[in-house]
């Protein structure tokens, strides 16, 4: 028995030393932290279960069958954050550069089909370098298993994906499935091919970083959802995100204590909104001072920066917010901006996470460039995204909410629950210049006359109340009271229930 268990002692210090000392020191030496160490840092001390740390692949191709690795390049288990359970996969780039073999991508499915079992969020930690060369087609059947559970788990539990060095191929198709992907600066890149491969086709020269480095996911292809610039920021970030989400679809998120008052009122609101209605202000002050603490988790902070979305809480619950950003573009809804949101909306209403809007858009881009670039899909995902959600919504124009833009943001007309408007909105089909430019054509020119209408048409619609006379804005609020008039709403909306016509599912405008 004694030697039994000096056995397991040895394999287990085996196991835990990966790929050896040399790459430990080399992961280390790139500003990388081990599998190992970064699980302790992101989980509760002590709460990590490990499974299948003795899994080793049983390929025979190239001599593998001499080159055995314990647990074979992935780290599996369950633990807790903040004491709730979630479950994890970390990819070990020590152990044949973290790729996958058939025994690594059932080492995967383990802990996903666990995880959906057990109705947890789902962690992956990615630094690898894709399909395992050696395992050829069991590789790639591989991913295509992992692939099938990210999507049967999409909507029903968290996912998400933290890449922590170079990742390619299989690497970033299973996080593309997931809800969010965080990534580190630096030492992380995304690519489905490799530089080298890049100038084999192309015959481009572009570096790791160039290609798919954090800054180009979150500010060119909004692949990823947000960058940090070591492992320990974002893990310890990950530790606050996860307690703004809940477990599953069946859960909701945990309600965070907060000495906070829903009633407390923000007089300095009331000034923030410059009386020159082209004159921008930050959309996120109104967010931030109508949350909790002032504690929110922007999402996509760097990519389509004319709208703002992310997590807060009111009263303790966690809420999205949605916000028209007038400090760029004047807020408009442009192609990124719409895709940002509506995928978004659509997270916060899979997970029972009510959504407030707040409004000041000037309308869509105008221009080839965004009608080349399909807007009329990408900003009907949007317009879908709000109007298939059942959770509660609550949106309050803060200013212009013109023409189609006034239709897509959350209005009453798409089943908005609470809409409230600022004194100073302007609900209107477009602004007064274009206005009055379309109806006194023959007028153009004569300054006298275009000052006349110009002035006839802001008294008449740039107001919100020709739309509160007609019961679309519930009631027109005073800027200091978003916080609490958010707050009684999202109180009376909690035992909301609202479901839609059965179908097998929907057909998003893709
Ligand atoms: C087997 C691999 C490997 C792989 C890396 N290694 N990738 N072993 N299969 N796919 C091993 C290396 O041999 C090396 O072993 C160790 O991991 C570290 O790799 P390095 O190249 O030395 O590290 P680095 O310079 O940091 O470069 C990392 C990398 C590069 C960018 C990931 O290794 C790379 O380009 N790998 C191949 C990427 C790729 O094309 N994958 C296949 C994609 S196709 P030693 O013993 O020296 O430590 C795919 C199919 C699914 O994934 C697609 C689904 C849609």
């Amino acid at each position: 028995m004694e030697d039994i268990i000096k056995e397991l002692e040895k394999r287990r210090e085996q196991a835990k030393l990966g790929g050896g000392q040399d790459r430990i020191n080399a992961q280390h030496s790139k500003g990388k932290l081990t599998a190992r160490e970064r699980i302790d840092l992101l989980l509760d001390e002590g709460s990590f279960e490990e499974y299948d740390m003795f899994v080793e692949h049983s390929s025979t191709d190239f001599g593998m069958e001499k080159n055995k690795i314990p647990g074979d390049g992935v780290v599996i288990g369950s633990g807790q954050i903040n004491g709730r359970l979630v479950f994890l996969y970390v990819k070990d780039f020590t152990v044949f550069g973290g790729s996958l073999s058939l025994a690594h991508s059932k080492k995967i499915n383990k802990i996903q089909d666990m995880a959906l079992k057990n109705n947890a969020p789902l962690i992956g930690v990615l630094d690898a370098g894709g399909a395992r060369i050696q395992e050829g087609i069991d590789s790639l059947g591989g991913y295509s298993e992992v692939f099938q559970r990210n999507v049967l788990a999409s909507g029903v539990i968290p996912q998400i994906s933290l890449i922590m060095g170079p990742c390619a191929g299989g690497d970033v198709y299973s996080p593309a499935l997931t809800d969010f992907i965080f990534m580190v600066r630096d030492t992380s890149y995304m690519f489905v091919t490799g530089p080298d491969v890049v100038k084999t086709v192309t015959n481009e020269e572009v570096t790791a970083d160039e290609l798919g480095g954090a800054d180009v996911h979150t500010t060119k292809s909004s692949v990823a959802d947000g960058a940090y610039n070591n492992d320990i920021d974002m893990l310890s970030d990950i530790r606050r995100f996860i307690d703004f989400l809940p477990s599953s679809n069946i859960q909701s998120a945990p309600i965070k204590e907060t000495s906070d008052k829903a009633s407390r009122s923000e007089t300095s609101l009331d000034y923030l909104i410059p009386e020159n209605s082209n004159t921008p202000y930050d959309i996120k002050e109104f967010i931030i001072k109508a949350i909790d603490e002032g504690d929110f988790f922007e999402i996509q902070p760097n990519f389509a920066k004319n709208i703002v979305v992310g997590f807060g809480r009111i009263e303790g619950y966690t809420v999205g917010f949605v916000g028209n950003q007038p400090l760029n573009l004047a807020g408009v809804l442009d192609s990124d901006a719409s895709r940002k949101a509506a995928r978004f909306v659509r997270f916060c209403d899979s997970f029972s996470i009510p959504i407030v809007t707040f409004v000041d858009v000037p309308g869509f881009l105008p221009g080839t460039d965004q009608e080349y670039g399909g807007l009329i899909k990408n900003g009907a995902k949007l317009l879908y995204a709000y109007a298939e959600a059942t959770v509660p919504k609550v949106t309050i124009i803060t200013r212009k909410a013109y023409g189609g833009a006034y239709c897509v943001m959350a209005p009453k007309h798409l089943r908005g629950d609470i809409n409230y408007a600022l004194p100073s909105a302007e609900i209107a089909v477009m602004g007064a210049k274009g206005a009055v430019e379309i109806l006194y054509r023959k007028d153009i020119g004569d300054e006298d006359k275009i000052d006349k209408h110009t002035s006839e048409y802001e008294e008449r619609f740039l107001n919100p109340f020709v739309a509160a006379e007609r019961g679309y804005i519930d009631d027109v609020i005073m800027p200091r009271n978003v916080r609490p008039r958010i707050a009684k709403a999202l109180k009376l909306l909690r035992n909301k229930k609202l479901s839609n016509p059965w179908k097998k599912h929907d057909n998003l405008p893709l």
